[in-house]
């Protein structure tokens, strides 16, 4: 089977949202919109509830990658599917029932994601990577955009291939976090696939030549993977 090649999220954490759904017709061909839902709590940072991501599906027709930074996923999970998130991902630091939540988000639907903190080693992920159809590795400390890429991501990411390869799993490997051109070709040879970008590509006038700069990067580090 041809495996598919590197995908880019943009986050419209960094979108102008007072003009959002211009700003989501500005991206119109990148694979997912990438939906930071933050409570102030997990992070130090407040974004957008349930109805702002019914909005976004109703101004495009970009998969919608919801991102939960919320200390209690297991009671803000259903909500968000209800508003039709085709991605979502939670937080492994902040669920104890990581596997029956994702059977859950697959259940409504969508693809089930589990997201891991830059100080949370891979291993962590030992009990649900077989349960998910995607890994999040962050590769800053969540809450805000525009912050630097921590180069100690890249290790993790080739610990995280290692893993999958061992247990012949290959869920959507995704970062999140200062991801650029200049960052996308180290995390693709590591074994990401799915680019989360927010300054990249809205803080650029062109954001169809940002994306695809971020994926033909992405695309050249994919392939020298080891
Ligand atoms: C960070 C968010 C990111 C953010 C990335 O906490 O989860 O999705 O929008 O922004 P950039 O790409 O600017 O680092
Ligand atoms: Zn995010």
């Amino acid at each position: 089977m041809l495996e598919p090649g590197v995908q880019v999220a943009p986050s419209i954490l960094s979108a102008d949202l007072g003009r959002l759904a211009d700003e989501l017709a500005s991206i119109g061909g990148a694979s997912y919109v990438h939906f930071d839902v933050m409570d102030g709590h997990f992070v130090p940072n407040l974004t957008f509830g349930p109805g702002v991501l019914a909005a976004v599906k109703g101004a495009t027709r970009v998969p919608v990658d919801a991102h939960l930074m919320v200390s209690n996923p297991d009671q803000m999970v259903p909500a968000y599917l209800d508003a039709g998130a085709d991605v979502v991902t939670f937080h492994y630091e902040a669920t104890a029932h990581a596997s029956r939540l994702a059977s859950l988000v697959r259940e409504g639907g969508a693809k089930a994601g589990i997201a891991i903190n830059p100080g949370t080693p891979v291993s962590a992920l030992d009990a649900i990577i077989e349960d998910v159809d995607l890994v999040l590795v962050m590769t800053v400390n969540p809450g805000f955009g525009g912050q630097k890429f921590i180069p100690g991501s890249l290790r993790k990411l080739r610990q995280l291939k290692a893993m999958c390869d061992e247990r012949r799993v290959s869920p959507i490997v995704e970062v999140d976090g200062g991801i650029s051109p200049a960052t996308a070709a180290g995390v693709c040879a590591a074994g990401a696939r799915l680019l989360v970008a927010g300054s990249a590509v809205f803080g650029k006038p062109d954001r169809a030549d940002a994306i695809r700069k971020i994926a033909e990067a992405g695309e050249a580090g994919r392939a020298r993977r080891a």
